[in-house]
This record gives C-alpha cells, sequence and structure tokens, in this order.
C-alpha cells in the first residue's frame, strides 16, 4: 500500500517538477565556464572568452533548456545546442558591435574598442563555426532537423541586420518593415531556441510550432524593450551606451512613429536632426529624446509590447503541458517585459 502510495507521489512530482529559471540559468552558467577554446592564437580566443565572460542574460540558452524541460527532465542532453545559441549570439554581437560603432556592452569596452575591427571580425567568425559545432554536437535523429533550424534561423539573422543598416539611411521605413526587420535580427533566435527545446524532446508537433510562435511573440517585445531602453535605460544597468540608435538614425519604431506623428516645427526639427552630418551628439540624443517625450512614443511602443506579450500568453496557453509547467515560461516572459538590462 505505501509502495504504491510513494509510487503516485513518484508519478504526480514528474508530471509537474520542473526546473526553475534560476536553476537552469545555473545550469547555462556552468555550461558556458566549460567552454574551452583551443589556443593558440590567443589573439582570436582570448576576445570570445573576453566576451562570454562578461555575462548577459543568457536567455537564448535558457530558452532551450526550459522549452526541453517541458516535456523531459534530463535536460543535460540539450545542453550543447544551448550553449550553440549562446556562443552564435555573442558571435552576432561582436559583428553588430561593429556595424553600429558601438562602444559599450555589458557596461565594458565592446571588442573592437579593447582590440580592433580585425579582430571583432574574426574572433566573430570562429565563434560562428564554434557554434556550429556545439549545435552540431546532437543526437544523429535530430541532427538534420536541428541543423536546419539552425542554418535557417542564422540566415534570417543576416537578413534582418541587413534591413536594420538599409533602413539608416531611408527615410520611408514603414512600421511593416520595421516589425519584419526586428522579428529577423532578433525573435527567430529565441523562436530557434525553444523550438530546438522541443524538437530535443520529442514534443507533439502543434506544441513546437506554439512554442517557435511564442518565441516570435516574445522577441519581437523583446526587440521593442531593447529600442526603448537604448533610448530611456539607465546605463548602469543596461550595459550600453544610451542614444546609440538615435545618433546612427536606427529607424526604430520611436523614430518611425515620431515621423508619423509630429507636425509643423516638430517634423521640422526631426527631419533637420536626422539629415545633419555635424553635430553634438549630447545634443541630438536630447533634442530626439525630447521629440519622444512630447509625442507619447514611450507610452505607444509599450502598448505595441503589451500587445505582443499577450500573443505570447495565448501561445502558452494553448501547449498540451499543464499551467505548472508552463508558468516557468510565464514567469521568463513576465520578466523580460520588465527588465532593465
Ligand atoms: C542584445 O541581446 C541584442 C538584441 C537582440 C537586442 P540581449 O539583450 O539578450 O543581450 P545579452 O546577451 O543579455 O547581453
Ligand atoms: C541587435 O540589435 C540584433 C543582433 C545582434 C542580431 P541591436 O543593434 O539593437 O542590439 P544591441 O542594442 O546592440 O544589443
Ligand atoms: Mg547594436
Ligand atoms: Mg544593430
Ligand atoms: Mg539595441
Amino acid at each position: 500500500m505505501l509502495a504504491w502510495r510513494a509510487a503516485f507521489l513518484f508519478l504526480i512530482f514528474q508530471l509537474v517538477a520542473m526546473y526553475s529559471f534560476e536553476e537552469i540559468q545555473k545550469k547555462v552558467e556552468a555550461g558556458i565556464e566549460g567552454l574551452h577554446f583551443p589556443y593558440p592564437p590567443k589573439s582570436l580566443y582570448e576576445p570570445i572568452e573576453y566576451i562570454l565572460s562578461l555575462g548577459g542574460k543568457r536567455i537564448r540558452p535558457a530558452l532551450v533548456l526550459m522549452a526541453y524541460d517541458l516535456y523531459r527532465d534530463d535536460v543535460e542532453r540539450a545542453m550543447s545546442p544551448a550553449m550553440g545559441l549562446e556562443v552564435f549570439h555573442n558571435f552576432t554581437l561582436l559583428h553588430d558591435d561593429l556595424m553600429d560603432e558601438a562602444d559599450m556592452r555589458r557596461n565594458r569596452p565592446t571588442v573592437h574598442k579593447v582590440w580592433n575591427a580585425n579582430t571583432a571580425i574574426l574572433s566573430g567568425d570562429a565563434m560562428l563555426i564554434a557554434a556550429y559545432r556545439l549545435v552540431g554536437d546532437t543526437e544523429p535523429k535530430y541532427l538534420k532537423a536541428v541543423l536546419d533550424l539552425f542554418t535557417q534561423t542564422a540566415l534570417e539573422i543576416c537578413g534582418g541586420q541587413q534591413y536594420d543598416m538599409e533602413f539608416e539611411s531611408r527615410m520611408d521605413v514603414t512600421e511593416d518593415e520595421y516589425m519584419e526587420m526586428i522579428r529577423l535580427k532578433t525573435a527567430v533566435l529565441l523562436a530557434c531556441g525553444l523550438k530546438m527545446g522541443a524538437i530535443l524532446s520529442e514534443a507533439p508537433a502543434a506544441d513546437v510550432d506554439n512554442l517557435y510562435q511564442f518565441g516570435i511573440n516574445i522577441g519581437l517585445a523583446f526587440q521593442l524593450q531593447d529600442d526603448l531602453l537604448d533610448v530611456y535605460g539607465d546605463p548602469k544597468t543596461f550595459g550600453k551606451n544610451i542614444g546609440g540608435d538615435i545618433l546612427c538614425n536606427k529607424k526604430t519604431f520611436l523614430l518611425i512613429n515620431a515621423f508619423q506623428r509630429a507636425t509643423g516645427e516638430q517634423k521640422a526639427a526631426l527631419e533637420q536632426w536626422v539629415a545633419r552630418k555635424d553635430f553634438d551628439a549630447a545634443e541630438k540624443i536630447a533634442a530626439v529624446t525630447g521629440l519622444y517625450n512630447a509625442l507619447n512614443l514611450k507610452e505607444l511602443s509599450e502598448e505595441r509590447m503589451q500587445q505582443y506579450y499577450a500573443e505570447a500568453m495565448k501561445n502558452l496557453a494553448s501547449l498540451s503541458v499543464g499551467k505548472e509547467k508552463r508558468a516557468e515560461l510565464e514567469k521568463i516572459a513576465s520578466r523580460l517585459m520588465n527588465r532593465q538590462s
């Protein structure tokens, strides 16, 4: 009788037990610490260890493990692909900071500042290759699905980055074009992480799709938030210089809507700041931020974020797993919505 009861309790525990987000984060951190790069040359690998050692939220590998953990509890099986996505993400940051001429990341000087542009390019390339090796370190039966997903995602991110650059010099970028650009440059990687975890744990096909869609919606909200923090964040917690997007005329949700809403003098001022080649950086940031404030664009952007968040919650609600299991992903999503870093 006692044995039956114990077995029953064990079964219930298996049905609801899963790692908390904090436990997953610890596993991710241990995984990152376990990564080793094959010195020499030191000048190729040191920048990689530098960027990886600066932390960050590690959200992408966490999503791989969280999605996996919804269906199976041996999350270690998904560890190598999870690490691959974090190494890949950090590779994109090396190249992105060079392209965006960004000096600070995670409260430290960026790789091309500590070393130089060529180092950021080549160490970045090495990270992309290392990422492939990690993602490919998967059981043969999942290999094709996982590599196809990763390759598709990586190409989409390049597409997103290309649009992001092109939009800097275009004045007619629409909100739809912006949403598609951020879907590509940011959302697909979060979605890929969730889908990868789901594939590796053999989740039902409908859940795989819902998790991917959840990642897209959270990812769109995530980039809207990133653009907001670029203007309104605290540099100490955000870890990047504030106003970088304004200086490069990035066509963010804020700038696109500023052009839509501004009239008369405000519109003329905005056009003048965007067109000017010679300007004082602090002055331009203050002026454009002032226009955003006057046009209530922070609120508009937050509303949009909420819409994607609500969609993301619907995706989670459609999963075949129990409420308790979904709760950790809900928690991550809500934390991301309120993040300061
Ligand atoms: C930064 O990503 C690049 C974007 C897609 C906005 P994160 O905000 O996830 O950066 P870290 O890894 O936590 O530093
Ligand atoms: C980054 O977008 C997207 C990728 C790195 C692929 P951002 O340029 O806004 O990212 P941050 O603000 O530099 O982190
Ligand atoms: Mg950038
Ligand atoms: Mg960028
Ligand atoms: Mg940004």
